[in-house]
């Protein structure tokens, strides 16, 4: 069946089984994942601690194989590419914040935020001048030549956001973004990922637990017992 009023998805997951370990250690974490992300929308992903959320986020990115299903992105039959493949597509479409930042200490904040275009063989001025424009973007132009060490938490984690949206990311996957935050930087963070990550042509899709920043999504799904078990659009206060 098809209806021409759907939103067209930007990711698309469908029967997604995946176990680690083998024998009487074997568990199965994804039990059948079906799951649609559509273009321009924030998509939250709740769920227990342990209930699979990075493993499902890793899957998207095609970092990790996975046993059973399909997913696409974008259109590409991600799950079907060889892993080089899907390395390659990955660069050039997707962004990845992580929970604990992963910046590299001995880099500099732009040179961090410059690395994905340095792997697609961008050249060094261009790289780290695109970095600078990005830093600029979230608020830490004056803190380019800073080290991570010598940033605040909630720096760090923006020039994590930089180092993801620094290749202008179709999907932006963010793997509990504030955990590591205080409240107001928690809060801050996702108004800069909902003001430079969400677009028309875009989406992100962020795992959390952190209600205080449930309002800031379009939807929120559910993952429990491996699978999606709800999904409920988020009504923000004060907005039609
Ligand atoms: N590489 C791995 N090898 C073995 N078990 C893993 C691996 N990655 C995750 N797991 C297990 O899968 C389950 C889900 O983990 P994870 O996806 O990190 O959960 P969440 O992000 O929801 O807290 C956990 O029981 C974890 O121990
Ligand atoms: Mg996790």
């Amino acid at each position: 069946m098809t209806d021409h009023h759907t939103p067209s998805a930007a990711v698309s997951l469908r029967g997604i089984v995946k176990s680690f370990g083998t024998g009487d250690t074997k568990v199965t974490v994804l039990r059948g994942i079906d799951l649609d992300i559509y273009l321009g929308e924030m998509l939250l992903l709740v769920g227990e601690s342990g209930g699979g959320k990075t493993t499902l986020l890793s899957a998207i990115a095609g970092i990790l194989d996975i046993d059973e299903g399909n997913i696409d992105v974008l259109g590409v039959p991600l799950s079907a590419l060889p892993a080089g493949k899907r390395t390659t597509f990955r660069g050039q479409t997707m962004g990845f914040i992580y929970q604990q930042f992963n910046l590299l200490p001995a880099l500099t904040a732009a040179e961090n935020v410059a690395v994905p275009l340095l792997i697609q063989r961008i050249n060094r001025s261009e790289a780290l001048r695109r970095a600078r424009v990005m830093l600029d973007r979230v608020g830490l132009g004056d803190r380019a030549e800073f080290l991570p060490k010598s940033l605040s938490g909630g720096q760090q984690q923006r020039v994590a956001i930089a180092r993801a949206l620094v290749n202008e990311p179709r999907l932006l996957i963010c793997d509990e973004p504030t955990a590591a935050l205080d409240g107001p930087n928690g809060q801050k963070i996702m108004e800069l990922l909902r003001e430079v990550g969400r677009a028309p042509d875009r989406c992100v899709v962020i795992v959390t637990h952190d209600s205080r920043i449930f309002h800031f999504g379009d939807r929120m799904a559910n993952l429990t017992d491996g699978r999606i078990v709800g999904i409920e659009t988020i009504t923000r206060e004060g907005t039609a």
